[in-house]
């Protein structure tokens, strides 16, 4: 329904060029150029600064003075920027001008900031990405729908399959339910978003197959391990067109898929566990998408258990025998790889028994970790190793506790690769471990370092994600494992994770380690 207003004289009007009125509570700008009369918002979409101080140019371009924007009254296109500048339609009746106030409705506004949204993420711009996404609520859309857009959109740009942009995403969605303002819930909208464009800035599309097979386990398991992406996705889309049904299945598989090897350091089992949640909470439109990537993700994972550091991975698991001798949390932290490998394919007892053992270990580790070693400047790359070496060892552990859930026999591979993290980090630590970074207050703890992640003030989504992935994983384990040692461990292990400084980038490291590698290559 149209809202006219009257706005005064068109005498006035061209007496004076501009003129700034309110209608309906909106601040509107009108000017006259010649004979042609225009109505704008008086705030530049960019960052709101007032349109009527503007420059008006040849053929009814306005500038906005504050960072050089331009637009267009005559077509109503902006020229240079971004947001398009609302425009009123105008009438002059009897010598009065009338402007029509009415917004267009609710499912072109919510079309026009998607559409709008696509255009921010291509330009990796963040502050207008919140705007489209603010503006697609504000029109009555469900928050989530820019988010399912994004991830259909995007699929294709990931060359090497799933980021922690999707995985951290079902996370960020929780945060959006738990919120407690706007400000915080448009965040948890936005993060996950504007992950995804970082993530896929200015890559090309890397088309996934359209083709079907008819879904055979065994076979997708084949395709996966010899890297036939092609035949993989097409099992896949097999499945999925078999409807919802099919998912409880793929995530059977995905999960062996992803436990098959040591590999990509966990991040294999920590998607396959993601990917599905994530389609649990937007719906069946991105399964296809979300699982084309999870599928390239896994078959381009490198396995570590080809490795010389991790070879003995393939031995442990075929010697598993659970028939050594037990032990504690602390005397498996400082074992080196192999050594863990050993201890834990011998570990008597039942599988979550030893899966509390070796959680609680990793917490323990960083506990002793030494972070000054993630200060080097002048060491091998082998060396370059950080808090996240470290925190994986908890997402994989949360991930694989429920992949191990479904299929039990899954619990060998999940509890040696534990220990492969394990293994791994032990020449990172100090002797003893911190316990000044013990939480007396679980409930306390989590609420504050929750509203810490809406604010979490890190530029890249890399690291800002994966404090909200550790503490959404953690709190799963926590509430699983009740209160005791292992609770305890791993909360203050968290607590020093969180609270402890990030150093965001090596310059210096990667300028010693470039030129050694320069000096030795042939
Ligand atoms: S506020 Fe107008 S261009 Fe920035």
């Amino acid at each position: 329904m149209p809202e006219w207003f009257d706005v005064g004289s068109r005498a006035e009007l061209e007496a004076k060029g501009r003129r700034v009125v309110k209608a309906g509570g909106k601040q509107i700008l009108l000017i006259a150029d010649g004979e042609r009369l225009f109505a704008c918002n008086n705030r530049c979409p960019h960052e709101g600064y007032p349109l009527s101080e503007g420059t008006l140019g040849a053929a009814c371009t306005l500038t906005c003075n504050w960072h050089n924007w331009k637009f267009d009254l005559a077509s109503g296109e902006t020229l240079v920027g971004g947001d398009r500048l609302r425009q009123y339609p105008v009438e002059v009746r009897e010598g009065r001008l009338w402007i029509d106030i009415a917004d267009p409705p609710a499912e072109a506004r919510q079309a026009r900031a998607l559409e709008n949204l696509e255009e921010a993420s291509d330009d990796n711009d963040y502050e207008r990405m919140a705007r489209e996404v603010a503006r697609f609520v504000k029109a009555g859309g469900d928050p989530f729908e820019p988010i399912r857009r994004m991830v259909v959109r995007s699929a294709a740009r990931f060359e090497y399959g799933m980021t922690h942009a999707y995985a951290a995403a079902p996370d960020w969605l929780a945060l959006h339910k738990a919120a407690a303002s706007d400000e915080q819930k448009l965040t948890a909208l936005v993060e996950p978003i504007a992950h995804i464009a970082w993530d896929t800035l200015r890559e090309d599309e890397y088309p996934y197959s359209a083709a079907a097979s008819p879904w055979d386990d065994a076979a997708f398991a084949r395709a996966m391990e010899s890297e036939d992406d092609g035949a993989a996705i097409a099992f896949v889309n097999g499945a999925l067109s078999a409807g919802s049904e099919a998912l409880a299945p793929l995530k059977r598989a995905f999960a062996r898929a992803a436990l098959a090897h040591y590999q990509d350091f966990g991040h294999s089992a920590i998607y396959a566990r993601k990917a599905f949640e994530l389609i649990d909470v937007l719906g069946a439109s991105v399964a296809a998408p979300v699982l084309h990537t999870l599928t390239r993700s896994i078959i381009y994972a490198s396995r570590e258990d080809r490795i010389p550091e991790f070879r003995h991975y393939a031995k442990a698991l075929s010697a598993w025998s659970p028939a050594g001798k037990p032990c504690s949390a602390a005397e498996l932290v400082g074992l080196s790889v192999n050594a863990a490998l050993d201890r834990v394919a011998a570990l008597p007892g039942g599988n979550e028994a030893k899966y509390r053992l070796l959680l609680e270990a990793n917490a323990l580790a960083m506990l002793r970790f030494d972070t000054a070693v993630d200060l080097h400047t002048s060491k091998p790359i082998s060396h370059n190793v950080r808090w996240l070496d470290f925190t994986h060892a908890l997402t994989f552990g949360n991930a694989v506790r429920e992949h191990c859930a479904g299929q039990p026999e899954l619990w060998p591979q999940a509890l040696l690769q534990l220990a492969c993290f394990l293994g791994r980090n032990a020449p990172y630590l100090v002797r003893e471990a911190d316990w000044s970074w013990e939480v007396p207050d679980a409930a306390r703890f989590f609420a504050r370092e929750r509203a810490a992640l809406y604010d979490h003030g890190i530029r890249e989504p890399i690291f800002a994600c994966h404090r909200v992935k550790v503490l959404a994983a953690v709190a799963e384990e926590v509430a699983w494992a009740g209160e005791g040692q292992l609770s305890t461990t791993v909360l203050a292990a968290t607590n020093r994770y969180l609270n402890s400084p990030i150093k965001g980038h090596h310059a210096l490291r990667a300028a010693h380690q470039a030129l050694s590698f320069v000096e030795a290559e042939g």
